[in-house]
Order: structure tokens, then C-alpha cells, then sequence
């Protein structure tokens, strides 16, 4: 390429960055100069072609036609671009032994049903029952009771209730931490399930030779007065999908061990699974304060 091609490039990024000098709010400013730079640095850099050009705004059209209510589609393109783990690793710096956060997901609702300490949230989801037990602490090691625990997860089938036509709620619940900072509670042992993938990003992952899969998982959001909240999930070890998390959600401080309880095996709290196996696991939750 010509120096005199490479300048009137250059010129045009300086052009367009400068366009944005006079926008009042700084932050804003900073965004527009920034994304500016790095898309021209894109475009410049893989020569972009017009053709290319077209099949992209092609693409974010059609994600922008799927996209209703009930379908996030842009949230999926950026999970599966790890632009939404990588902006919770930004916002969610380690702090001493604080459990790590991962990705929301799309499918947590509000209003979850209440459970007691050692209830169900399976609400009648297909799946094998699964102990899960553990304690909320802050980072120097007192427990936090009263911490209100929220829970989601896939059904055996590889859905979320809110993926059904029905309104069925199941799957999820939520609880609270008791005196002791303890919680305990059946659920069902996760299973692997792929994000939607009948839509736009789907067809990303198809010509990537990617897979839409998600490593098993349980998801938690915790919250508590004065620390900052938390959104995670548990993965089950030895999950053969742990490196290839379709959303790169997995980090191994989250991986833990689901025991299997063969059938017959007695249960914790002395339920009668009426000789259906089960699984155990023990999450012990830490919470960084909220402003530390
Ligand atoms: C989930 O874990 O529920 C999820 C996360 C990102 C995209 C789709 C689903
Ligand atoms: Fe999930």
C-alpha cells in the first residue's frame, strides 16, 4: 500500500474521532472516540471488503428482526463473542477470596417461588434430584445470614421453563441464608444444553465450527446489605464441555464436585426419592463488600 493510502486512511480515522470533541458528556466522548478507532483499526487491518461490508450490516439486521420481548438475540451474539464475560471480569475485580462472577444469561426471572431451607425448586423440571448445600461468608470469614439466594437451571431436557408455551415455573426459587450463613436445598443435577441457536448467531457458530453448547451448570445470584451482589453459576467436574463453553462462562474456581448417590443411598435431609438416584454438591459462597 501506498503512504499516500495509508494517510488519507489515517486522515479519515482522525476525521471522524475528531467528530466527537465537542460531545458534552465525557464519558460519552471517550466511548464514541474509542469504538471509532478500534472499528476503523478492524476494517483497515482485514480490508474490509464491500461485499463483507453488506453481508455484516445483512447479519445485524436480521439479529435486530429476531429480537423481540422474549428473544435477546444482541445478548447472545455478545455472549458468544465473550463480550458479555469479558465485561463482568472488568466489573467484578477480584477481591480477596470473593467467589467469581459469571455471565447472567437470559433466562433468570423475577419472582422466583420461596422455598425453605431444605425445600425443592425443581417444581416438577425432569431431571435427577440434587443436594445442594453451602454457606454465604463475607471475605473475612463471617458468615452472613439472611442473604437472599436466588436459583435457576435447565430442566433435563435441556430447557428453561420460560422456554415454554406454557407458564409453568420450575427450576428455580429462591431462599435465605439462615443464622449461620448455611443454606441447603434439593435442585436436579445440571446437564449440558445449547443456547438458541435456530437464529442468526446460530448460524455464526454453524459457518465458525462452533458448538452451541453450554457446559452444565447451576445458576446463582446472591445478594445481601452492604455487599456486592453476586451472579455465578456451579459447573459440574469432569463435564466434558468445561473448554468449550459456548459463552466462555466457566472459570475453575466455579467447577465443583457433584457426588453421585446411587440409589438406595440415604438422603441428607431423610426424603424418600422412592429409589431414584441423586447427587450431591457443596458451594461455599463468599461475598465481596459492595464498595471496597
Ligand atoms: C445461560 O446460562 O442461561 C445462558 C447464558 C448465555 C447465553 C444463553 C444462555
Ligand atoms: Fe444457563
Amino acid at each position: 500500500m501506498t503512504t499516500e493510502q495509508q494517510n488519507r486512511e489515517a486522515r479519515l480515522t482522525d476525521r471522524v474521532v475528531a467528530s466527537f470533541d465537542g460531545t458534552p458528556d465525557p464519558r460519552l466522548r471517550e466511548l464514541m472516540r474509542s469504538l471509532t478507532r478500534h472499528l476503523h483499526s478492524f476494517v483497515r487491518e482485514v480490508r474490509l471488503t464491500e461485499e463483507e461490508w453488506q453481508r455484516a450490516i445483512a447479519f445485524l439486521t436480521a439479529t435486530g428482526h429476531i429480537t423481540d420481548d422474549r428473544r435477546q438475540e444482541f445478548i447472545l451474539l455478545s455472549d458468544v463473542l465473550g463480550v458479555s464475560m469479558q465485561t463482568v471480569t472488568v466489573n467484578n475485580e477480584a477481591y480477596g477470596d470473593a467467589t467469581e462472577a459469571t455471565v447472567f444469561g437470559p433466562f433468570f426471572a423475577a419472582g422466583s417461588p420461596a422455598v425453605e431451607q431444605g425445600g425443592d425448586i425443581s417444581g416438577g423440571a425432569a431431571g435427577e434430584p440434587c443436594w445442594v448445600s453451602g454457606t454465604v461468608t463475607d471475605t473475612s470469614g463471617e458468615p452472613v445470614p439472611g442473604a437472599r439466594i436466588e436459583v435457576w437451571e435447565a430442566d433435563d431436557d435441556g430447557f428453561y421453563d420460560v422456554q415454554y408455551d406454557d407458564d409453568r415455573v420450575a427450576a428455580r426459587g429462591h431462599l435465605f441464608s439462615d443464622d449461620a450463613g448455611a443454606f441447603r436445598f434439593w435442585a436436579i443435577t445440571p446437564t449440558p444444553y445449547p443456547i438458541p441457536h435456530d437464529g442468526p448467531v446460530g448460524r455464526l457458530l454453524a459457518a465458525t465450527a462452533r458448538s452451541p453448547m453450554r457446559a452444565s451448570h447451576l445458576h446463582f445470584m446472591v445478594t445481601a446489605p452492604g455487599m456486592r451482589t453476586l451472579v455465578t453459576h456451579i459447573f459440574v467436574r469432569g463435564d466434558a464441555l468445561l473448554d468449550s463453553d459456548s459463552v466462555f462462562g466457566v472459570r475453575d474456581s466455579l467447577v465443583k464436585d457433584f457426588t453421585s448417590c446411587p440409589p438406595g443411598t440415604p438422603t441428607p435431609d431423610g426424603r424418600d426419592l422412592g429409589g431414584r438416584g441423586w447427587s450431591r454438591v457443596h458451594f461455599d459462597i463468599v461475598l465481596a463488600p459492595r464498595s471496597p
